[in-house]
């Protein structure tokens, strides 16, 4: 482990060393897996701890991390700032600390250091399933670990029973207007949860900042453990008779999800959700949702709050809401030119969207320098289980036409499909044709990575977030007297 060399080479710290090397050697039957040369991590094959228990452990030693590392390289530059990069919405300025996941520009996301295929690997499937259960993700998000079977099970049933919603809320959903956004739904409803914040209890009651992290913890869980059934409850108001099923305590999170949604006996789409929430999860911590979460909660807001406004952010066209607006551009360009398009005529459709100042959505990413892996993950799933679907035709005739394009256009410095740019053509596959409703599931899906960051966030003490703003005046004053 680096933490442990760089220890070494530092006397004063070798008494930590032997504490943290003993603690190790305390753990139940420890076995080290090695994904890659450089990523070493400890899996515990026996002795299921819960996660909260897992977590407790960990805490300790990443705080004396954080104090080694600041202590270390405090004072290093992580890079320029110039201008530019202020007025363009601080492209490439590296200023935020975010543990679970790290965006390789050519490689896409690293969810704790594994990539989207190392996850569908290792994390441990449903019965029967192939798919990786996003309980697994969470746990590996939180911990840097790959659980158990045991453990992502313990943590399928924990949720379940975690999933009541209390009726006022209910009945807030329930009183919305069809026409109000399932996104504006969800974000209302997620604010009005918190109402039982144990974060917001703790802290009126006057606890040790230490201790912030437990009743964070406590929050995220039940947070996470109720979005099935209000992301549940605006579907059926929004779409169907209002009536919502109740969960089932001894399934995973995905399979209630799909019940609630009314898709629990097609074993596909359980799985297409499984990997949905999977790779949905989390971005590295530049993106709106996930920055809005981490800015919200370092006032000390709780998770309930932090979270309601990721989804305000979320629901812009630019971030999540790319996935409404791919299906119901490609469904208008279906009904402009017809089904089976030649690429002739697909081309130029794209290029009038260009023409009239649109973004073709799907398309182009801030970080991403290539095909996002989560759109290949996607694509690899339409293969094996609707390789003849025409929506996934045209999504794959898009795949080889818009990267042209926008080349030739000059614009965009990512031609290629992000993972708005197939989501929707699966949903619909299998008849969740609402399209209204896509960015809900996202949402559904981005809690487990911003969440999993609060959690840390309280857990390693990081102040309130008040980066440095000039006016144009000032900046204007700096440079050119
Ligand atoms: C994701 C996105 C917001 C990133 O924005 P960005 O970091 O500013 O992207 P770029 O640096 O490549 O933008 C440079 C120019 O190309 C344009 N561009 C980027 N992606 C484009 C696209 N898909 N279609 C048309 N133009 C695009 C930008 O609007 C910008 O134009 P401007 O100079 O007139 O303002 C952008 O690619 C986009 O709008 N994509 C479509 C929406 C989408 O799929 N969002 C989901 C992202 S996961």
């Amino acid at each position: 482990m680096s933490l442990i060399r760089a220890y070494t080479r530092n006397a004063s710290n070798v008494t930590k060393l032997l504490s943290i090397s003993s603690f190790y050697s305390r753990q139940a039957c420890p076995v080290i897996t090695n994904t890659s040369a450089r990523n070493i991590k400890l899996l515990h094959t026996s002795n299921a701890k819960s996660l909260k228990e897992r977590l407790a452990e960990i805490i300790p030693e990443r705080q004396e991390e954080i104090k080694y590392v600041k202590k270390e390289h405090g004072a290093k530059s992580l890079g320029n700032v110039t201008v530019d990069m202020a007025y363009g919405g601080m492209r490439g300025i590296k200023g935020l600390i975010w543990e679970g996941s790290v965006l390789d520009p050519d490689e896409g996301i690293k969810f704790r250091g594994y990539t989207i295929a190392e996850c569908q690997k290792l994390l441990p499937k449903a019965e029967g399933g192939e798919e990786p259960l996003p309980e697994g993700l969470f746990w590996l998000l939180v911990t840097g670990e790959i659980p158990t079977t045991e453990q992502v099970r313990g943590l399928s049933a924990e949720w379940a029973a975690r999933s009541d919603v209390p009726s006022f809320v209910e009945e807030l959903i329930d009183r919305c207007p069809n026409t109000l956004h399932p996104m504006s739904q969800f974000s209302l409803a997620v604010t009005a949860l918190q109402h039982d914040s144990n974060f917001v209890k703790a802290y009126q009651s006057g606890i040790n900042k230490n201790e912030y992290w437990i009743s964070t913890f406590e929050d995220t869980m039940d947070l996470i453990a109720k979005l099935p059934n209000i992301a549940g409850r605006i579907y059926r108001n929004v779409f169907k008779d209002g009536k919502v099923p109740a969960l089932e305590s001894d399934k995973d999170y995905s399979y209630n999800l799909a019940k609630v949604l009314g898709y629990e006996n097609n074993k596909d789409f359980v799985e297409l959700l499984r990997l949905y929430l999977t790779i949905h999860s989390d971005h590295e911590g530049g993106n709106v949702s996930a920055h809005t979460a981490h800015l919200v909660a370092s006032t000390l807001s709780d998770p309930y709050l932090a979270f309601a406004a990721a989804l305000d952010g979320l629901a812009g066209p630019l971030h999540g809401l790319a996935n409404q607006e791919v299906i119901s551009w490609i469904l208008k360009m279906q009904s402009e030119i017809g089904v089976s398009a030649n690429d002739e005529t697909v081309r130029e459709y794209v290029w009038n969207t260009l023409n009239s100042g649109r973004v073709v959505p799907g398309y182009g990413h801030a970080v991403l320098r290539k095909t996002d892996p989560r759109y290949t993950a996607q694509r690899e799933f339409a293969l094996k289980h609707l390789p003849n679907d025409p929506l996934f035709k045209l999504v794959s005739q898009l795949y080889n036409i818009v990267p042209q394009v926008l080349t030739e256009h000059g614009k965009t410095k990512n031609p290629w499909p992000n993972v708005d740019a197939h989501s929707g053509a699966l949903l619909q596959y299998y008849g969740l044709d609402e399209q209204n409703y896509y960015t809900v599931l996202f949402g559904v899906s981005r809690a487990l990575g911003v969440l999993s960051q609060v959690i840390w966030d309280r857990a390693l003490g990081f102040p309130i977030e008040r980066p440095k703003s000039y006016s144009t005046a000032a900046i204007r004053k700096m440079f050119e007297q």
